[in-house]
């Protein structure tokens, strides 16, 4: 067997690979989006789902995501093109990198708007802009902000450049060395505010917002919002794993590696709900609030407590570390194709990747501000529509069929055999089951819960009721 050359490098160990896949997995979605759709979908029961979501479709995934980018060794696109040929299966497989590099861009562009507000929110914390404010105090300073589009579009602009610099120095010293400092240090200011919110009364009653399931409060679609979520968190689907993955040396368990970026990546999301709801709590504000949650409650919270402008200041530097090594591998699948296929000099590559999701973001900074009439040919004009739009598209839609499509094709359409090779782990109990898991129930489980939050469950039963309800005396 040939084994395969990446030309743009690998990483230097499997450790540099988990820290930096990680990194990936570890952002916005973990201490922004997880905190907030929690509270818009009742907590406890959401909280759940999501995490048996993570165990039964996420790993699973994940550690077929990883093989296929190792094996393939090349930008989505081409490592579909040339694993869908050796195993002879059709052409249109290769649809899946495509669709991958699309949503990478798509995502990246609302994303690094998001990651804009964060980098604001670290100079108005530090500046003092927020301390003694009242909860509407910091309400109106958000939402001045937020319509405010030469703003937005500045930090915009910076978050974008920032990616750039560390994608243009290429895997080992712009996305190796950018994760092996960022990611420690997230660690520890994250252990900081924790400490911080254990000692404010409300520790409890934020543990028990979160861990305390209540089936009532979540509905269909909040199902689907939460196995949507745990393809986004873990960065499954589009590529991003893939691509990070055919930089992966031989002889490093794909398995263990999984698992330990879905350890990570969870404890990074609930050590950020514990850090985060017991403040909510504490200063009387709404766990349902949006996508401002956590720009409209923490700062209440760090303005009233000693060396809050500091410890604001250090929240926010946080969140845009996570959502920098986040960002550099939305657009990595797209820059590594650029540079294979059209021979293209990296930093090319990347300003025109760069400038592309650059672009689109201007459509997400309209819709959150005055702008937003450029949409009202799609009828009453709604803030933040396109920035829902976009998100419902990506994280509901095409990341958990990307990552249905990478689960069945390791397991109906690779050589089994040759899964077994990549996969390093013998051919054993625990390759059998996870083959299994992957091949039957983790495509039913995408599936169901795809039915389920579309509607269309009932109509599915009483369809398949019918085709076995013989009629009784036969043709009466
Ligand atoms: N996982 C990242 C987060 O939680 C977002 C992301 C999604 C990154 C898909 C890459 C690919 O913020």
């Amino acid at each position: 067997m040939s084994e395969r050359v990446s030309i743009h490098g690998i990483w230097s160990s499997r450790m540099a690979f988990v820290l930096a896949a990680a990194g990936s997995a570890i952002g916005l979605g973990n201490i922004w989006k997880f905190p907030y759709i929690t509270g818009e979908n009742g907590g406890g029961a959401f909280v759940l789902v999501y995490l048996l979501c993570v165990a039964v479709v996420g790993l699973p995934v994940m550690m077929s995501e990883i093989l296929i980018g190792r094996r393939g060794r090349a930008s989505p696109v081409n490592t579909m093109r040339y694993l869908a040929s050796e195993a002879q299966r059709p052409r249109f497989w290769v649809l899946l990198g495509w669709s991958g590099m699309l949503a990478g861009v798509l995502i990246m562009s609302y994303y690094s708007v998001i990651a804009g507000w964060a980098l604001a929110y670290v100079f108005k914390s530090a500046a003092g802009v927020l301390t003694d404010q009242t909860a509407e105090g910091i309400a109106s300073i958000f939402n001045g902000f937020v319509t405010s589009p030469e703003k937005l579009l500045a930090w915009h602009t910076i978050f974008m450049v920032m990616n750039a610099i560390v994608l243009s120095r290429g895997v080992r010293s712009g996305l190796e060395q950018a994760t092996r400092f960022m990611m420690p240090v997230l660690f520890l200011l994250l252990l900081i505010l924790v400490g911080y919110a254990y000692k404010t009364p409300s520790f409890e009653r934020g543990l028990v917002f979160l861990f305390t399931p209540d089936f009532s409060k979540i509905s269909a679609g909040g199902v689907l919002t939460a196995m949507g979520h745990a393809f986004f968190t873990l960065s499954l689907g589009m590529g991003a794993i893939m691509v990070y993955g055919s930089y992966l040396p031989r002889n490093s368990s794909i398995a263990l590696a999984a698992i330990g970026i879905a350890f990570l990546d969870t404890l990074v999301a609930l050590l950020a709900g514990m850090a985060i709801f017991p403040l909510v709590f504490a200063n009387n504000l709404a766990p349902g609030e949006g996508p401002g949650l956590i720009f409209q409650t923490l700062p209440v919270a760090f303005g009233h407590m000693p060396y809050g402008a500091g410890f604001g200041a250090l929240f926010f530097i946080m969140v845009v570390l996570a959502a920098w090594t986040s960002g550099i591998s939305l657009l990595e699948p797209a820059v590594a194709w650029l540079v294979e296929n059209r021979r293209m000099a990296r930093i090319r590559a990347v300003a025109l990747v760069a400038i592309t999701a650059w672009l689109l973001g201007i459509l997400t900074i309209m819709s959150f501000s005055d702008w937003a009439f450029v949409f009202s040919f799609l009828g009453e004009v709604k803030r933040n529509g396109f920035y829902d739009l976009l998100d419902i598209l990506t994280a509901n839609f095409l990341l958990p069929l990307g990552g249905l499509a990478m689960a069945i094709f390791a397991t109906w359409c690779m050589l089994p055999a040759s899964v077994a090779d990549e996969l390093e782990m013998g051919n054993g109990l625990l390759f059998r089951g996870w083959y299994a898991l992957t091949r039957y129930l983790t495509p039913l489980a995408v599936a169901i819960v795809f039915l389920h939050g579309l509607g269309l469950v009932q109509p599915v039963i009483r369809f398949v009721q019918g085709l076995f309800s013989v009629p009784v005396g036969g043709a009466a």
